[in-house]
């Protein structure tokens, strides 16, 4: 995205944010120019297709959220970090509703591995969940984007559909200023910080895999 093509250097990140935005920096790259991605910000994306991710992400949270809470209630650095406004499965809930969606369907094996790694990764290192737990944040900034072209597609309304991709709306800078300022703040050894951005480069793979799965099972749909 050519107008958004420098936001990694726009402002001064430092600490373990600068280790977590640096580290993966390619990954984003590659993740903001994925198929997917590009059809949803041109606002090729149809309704099926949106559905078809919010599904997944469905089945994604219904993990996801408990392992938070859970990694919270059993180390204090990622209670230190995580909040309420970091939970997504209600919103998604609210969004398939809005989107009069069938339901959420089966996970793709990318998902239901990926849930494996968090349910893994739970028990071993609670505190490396902070890693997904940035990338999920951080999406949030390149999803605003996503919205704000998927409510012109969709006309469904200003308040419809978009809990999960627009989870902070007006809150948006605040919430992820605090957030960075919140990663800094951690106390996490080396050996730990490195357990983190493992798991945040695990997260962006999912992302583009599932991207690129949902993309295929169109593909083999319009096929015939
Ligand atoms: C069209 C797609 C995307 C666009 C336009 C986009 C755009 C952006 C922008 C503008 C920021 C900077 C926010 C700021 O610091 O002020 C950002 C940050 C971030 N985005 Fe994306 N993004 C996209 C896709 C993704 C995807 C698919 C993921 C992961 C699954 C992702 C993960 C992140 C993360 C983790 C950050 C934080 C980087 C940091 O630490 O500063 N983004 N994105």
């Amino acid at each position: 995205m050519a107008e958004h093509g420098h936001h990694h250097g726009a402002s001064k990140a430092t600490g373990f944010h600068l280790k977590l935005r640096e580290g993966t920096q390619s990954l984003h790259d590659q993740a903001e120019s994925g198929n997917f991605q590009v059809r949803m910000v041109s606002g090729e994306l149809a309704r099926i297709e949106f559905s078809a991710f919010l599904g997944q992400m469905h089945s994604l949270h219904t993990v996801l959220d408990p392992a938070l809470q859970d990694a919270a209630s059993r180390d204090p650095r990622v209670a230190q970090i995580f909040d309420e406004s970091h939970l997504r499965l209600g919103r998604i809930n609210q969004d398939l509703a809005d989107l009069q969606c069938d339901g959420p369907g089966e996970p793709l094996p990318s998902i239901a591995e990926f849930n494996q790694y968090v349910n893994r990764k739970l028990k071993e290192s609670p505190s490396s969940l902070i890693g997904v737990l940035y990338v999920k944040e951080g999406a949030t900034n390149g999803n605003k984007f996503i919205a704000k072209k998927l409510r012109e597609t969709l006309g469904l309304g200003e308040d419809k559909a978009m809990g999960y991709l627009d989870p902070h709306g007006k809150d948006q800078r605040r919430c992820w200023n605090a957030f960075k300022e919140q990663l800094n703040e951690l106390e996490l050894d080396q050996a730990e910080q490195e357990e983190c951005l493992d798991a945040a480069k695990e997260t962006f793979k999912l992302m583009m895999t599932v991207s690129q799965e949902i993309d295929a099972t169109k593909q083999s749909v319009t096929a015939g």
